[in-house]
Order: structure tokens, then C-alpha cells, then sequence
């Protein structure tokens, strides 16, 4: 593949959640990817340990869904599904479903997973208000969650500097249930750690607080990823859901990083055991080859909604052009047979137990005050610089990818999420690079 000449002007793209002038003072160019590794712009192989962003699970570059969607631009290239719809919209939506909690099988489609969020709150209050409860509208998110950037996602999302420049314009009904991290008790756990389910009853005290008749959903991520890897406690989960349940408030599984294989399942959900009434996602739902998420709703939420509107009248006021755009759509058909295909889902369960040796062994690792990790991710939590947070882990990171491996950071947290096609030896070689790196960072 010939290589373009290098970019000398980085001014124009403002670039999201990225430090612009660090970014352009020395800037990182991936040109290309197939399978495992990305290229970099000086020709260098990087070994992606993070699938891109928590997305491309079936690894880079993959013939089936290029073709798929070569093909399905040169038939169809746009079609609207306001008031018109086109095959593969039905198609995606039932595939999608197919690997949904028994059901769940209503999908709504976005096109990111801020989007399926926004969209699933929405659907939340509207569900209410058909079924004559509209006084339901306050949202319970938790500390440290990450929901996207819609100001629905910020609102009920925990992360500080996401929030304060807006804090004025956030939505007004919400509250926080307590994070769930504590490394005094669960420090180095495998797996769920055995510390911290009884932060779920919080649940019930905000329930006093606010009374059941104003609360219209609860939402959290099954296993955080953007604050830094967060595994929820053992029975947390289920008891969130018995809570939620004995109160009818709606519980949401934000899933856009947990979807389609990366603990092993197609979903969390499916993982723990706990059916959430509403499921977003995205990612990795088509590869991530072209922007697309969903929601998945329970046919009650569905059919209450869609049967309480007059006949000809359109029962939800929401929507996106590019809802089941033809591309997305056909995306997504040929990654969800990839999956099965390949049986990637139980290739990550069946690796996961060598993905948790590798991650622990940087428990000695220099600067490492904690490793966690459940089915394919993995969080690495580094002893913060004094005075200077996220400064180390900005440091691995930079290092990682001049040693050629990319990992995700956030804060003073290294993450690993890779596509699910890596090897053992890939993974022992992630890891003894991060160790390496480690080792030479101040
Ligand atoms: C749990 C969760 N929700 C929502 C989002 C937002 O997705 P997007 O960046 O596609 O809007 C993310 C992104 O990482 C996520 O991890």
C-alpha cells in the first residue's frame, strides 16, 4: 500500500476528548489496519489492545462487512425509515434482537452510543407517561458512569470534568447512586470482586428520598469501561434489578462497551443474569465500519408506548436520518454472521482466563496500585503522579505506542479491550510491552 505524504496542517480538525495543542505538538497517525495491528504514519506495526475504542471486536479490515457494505452503497445508498423503511433496517433489527435477553427484542436504532442513550431516557419517560404515571421523570445515574455526551448521557453520567462546563444546563431531575470502587477491600480481585453489592441498596435510599411515583429509570454501566474499568461486585447487579423491580422504575444496561462478546456473551446481561428492561448499544454492533447503535426495549415498554397513541398517529417523537442507515445496516447483518461464524463470543469466554493471568502479572509492576479485569477488559490502575494526575498513565500510553502497542488511558487507569480475535501469544506480548513501559516511566 502506497502511504500518503504526511499531513503538515493538523489546525483545521478540532479533535475530541483529545489535549489539541499536546496532540499536534507530536501527533500519533494510525493509516491503516487490518486484523490485529494497526500501521502508523512511519510505517510501524501497533498491536491493537483496545479495538480501536472498545469497538472493533472482529479485529480491523474484515472482507465480509467491506463487502457488505461496498455492495449495499451501489444498491441502495440511502433510504429514509421516517414513515418509509427498507429491507435491511427489519433484517439488522432481528439479528440484533436475536441476541437479546429473552424479551428485549424491540430495537430502535442510533448512531452512536450517546445517541442510544439519550434515545433509551427518552423512551423511559415516554413509556411512563403512556401507561399515565408521567410524573416519572427523575433519572438515577451513578458516580463515575460514562453515558456518552448528550446532555442526558452527562446528566445521569458521574464523571466531574465531563459535567462541569455544563453543569448549569444539565437535566434538573437526576440523582447518583454511589460508585462502586474501593480498592481498601477489592484491590487485585479476578473477576467480580467479592466486596461491595451492598452499595446497590443506596438505591433504596434515594427511593425514600425522591419516592418511587417520581423515579423513572435507573441506569448503569454492567462493567464501567470509560472511568477506568469498573467490575461491579459480586450480587450487585441482581440486587439493583430486584429494587428496581419492586419499585417499577425501569432499569437500563448501558452496554455500548459490554455488547457483543466482550465478557464472553452477547451481552452482560446474558453474562450475569439480569435482565435490564432497556439494553443501548453500539460499537461494536457492526464492527464499528460505520457509525451505528441501538437500543433494545422490552415489548412491554414497546407495546405500551406504541399501543397507546391514536391509530395514524406516530407514537414516539423521536428519531434520526440515519436510523438503520442501508450502510449501517448491512454493517451490521455481516458482522452479526461473523460473529457466529467465527464463534467469537465463546472465544473470548475461552480466553479469558489467559487474559486474566497476562493482566495480573503487572501486579509488580512498577507504579501498579491495582489490576482488574472480567472477560476481555482489563484495567491496570497506576499510583498517580504527585500533583500531577493522569500525567503517568499519559506517559505508558505514549510510550506503549512508540513501543508498538496501543492501550486506552483515562485518568491514571491504563484499559485493554482488544478485538477478540487476539492470541495467547499476542496477549502475553501486550502485556510484557505495558510491563516494560512501565518500568522506564517516571
Ligand atoms: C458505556 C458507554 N456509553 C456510551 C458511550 C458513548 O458512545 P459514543 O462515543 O458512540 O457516543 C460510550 C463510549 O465509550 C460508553 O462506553
Amino acid at each position: 500500500m502506497t502511504s500518503r505524504p504526511v499531513i503538515d496542517d493538523l489546525s483545521s480538525f478540532w479533535m475530541p476528548f483529545t489535549a489539541n495543542r499536546q496532540f499536534k505538538a507530536a501527533p500519533r497517525l494510525l493509516e491503516s489496519a487490518k486484523g490485529m495491528y494497526y500501521r502508523s504514519s512511519d510505517g510501524r506495526e501497533v498491536l491493537d489492545g483496545c479495538a480501536g475504542l472498545w469497538c472493533v471486536n472482529a479485529g480491523h479490515g474484515r472482507e465480509e462487512i467491506i463487502a457488505a457494505i461496498t455492495e449495499q452503497l451501489s444498491t441502495l445508498d440511502f433510504a429514509p425509515t421516517f414513515q418509509m423503511g427498507h429491507p435491511l433496517a427489519f433484517e439488522a433489527a432481528a439479528k440484533v434482537a436475536e441476541l437479546m435477553p429473552a424479551g428485549l427484542d424491540r430495537i430502535f436504532f442510533t448512531n452512536s452510543g450517546s445517541e442510544s442513550v439519550d434515545t433509551a431516557l427518552k423512551i423511559a419517560l415516554a413509556y411512563h407517561r403512556s401507561r399515565g404515571e408521567g410524573q416519572r421523570t427523575r433519572l438515577i445515574g451513578r458516580e463515575r458512569g460514562y453515558h456518552g455526551v448528550g446532555f442526558g448521557g452527562i446528566s445521569v453520567g458521574g464523571i466531574a470534568p465531563n459535567r462541569k462546563t455544563f453543569s448549569g444546563a444539565l437535566l434538573p431531575a437526576v440523582d447518583h447512586l454511589p460508585h462502586t470502587h474501593n480498592l481498601e477491600h477489592n484491590a487485585f480481585s479476578k473477576g467480580q470482586p467479592a466486596w461491595g453489592a451492598h452499595l446497590a441498596e443506596e438505591l433504596e435510599r434515594i427511593v425514600t428520598l425522591h419516592d418511587a411515583s417520581t423515579i423513572a429509570a435507573v441506569i448503569v454501566e454492567p462493567v464501567a469501561g470509560s472511568t477506568g474499568v469498573l467490575i461491579p461486585p459480586q450480587g450487585y447487579l441482581q440486587k439493583l434489578r430486584e429494587i428496581c423491580t419492586k419499585h417499577g422504575i425501569l432499569l437500563i444496561f448501558d452496554e455500548v462497551i459490554t455488547g457483543f462478546g466482550r465478557i464472553g456473551k452477547a451481552t452482560a446481561s446474558e453474562y450475569f443474569g439480569v435482565t435490564p428492561d432497556l439494553i443501548t448499544m453500539a460499537k461494536a454492533i457492526n464492527n464499528a465500519a460505520i457509525p451505528m447503535g441501538a437500543v433494545a426495549a422490552s415489548r412491554t415498554i414497546h407495546d405500551t408506548i406504541v399501543n397507546s397513541g391514536a391509530q395514524g398517529a406516530i407514537e414516539l417523537f423521536h428519531g434520526y436520518t440515519y436510523s438503520a442507515h442501508p450502510a449501517a445496516a448491512a454493517a451490521a447483518v455481516a458482522t452479526l454472521d461473523l460473529y457466529r461464524r467465527e464463534g467469537l463470543f465463546e472465544r473470548a469466554a475461552t480466553l479469558a482466563p489467559t487474559f486474566e493471568a497476562a493482566a495480573h502479572s503487572l501486579r509488580n509492576a512498577k507504579h501498579v496500585k491495582d489490576v482488574r479485569n472480567l472477560g476481555m477488559i482489563a484495567g491496570v490502575e497506576l499510583e498517580p503522579r504527585e500533583g500531577a494526575p493522569g500525567a503517568r498513565a499519559y506517559e505508558a500510553f505514549v510510550k506503549c505506542f512508540e513501543a508498538g502497542v496501543l492501550v486506552r488511558f483515562t485518568g491514571d487507569i491504563l484499559a485493554f479491550s482488544p478485538p477478540l480475535i487476539i492470541d495467547e501469544e499476542q496477549i502475553a506480548h501486550l502485556f510484557k510491552t505495558v510491563g516494560e513501559v512501565l518500568a522506564t516511566v517516571q
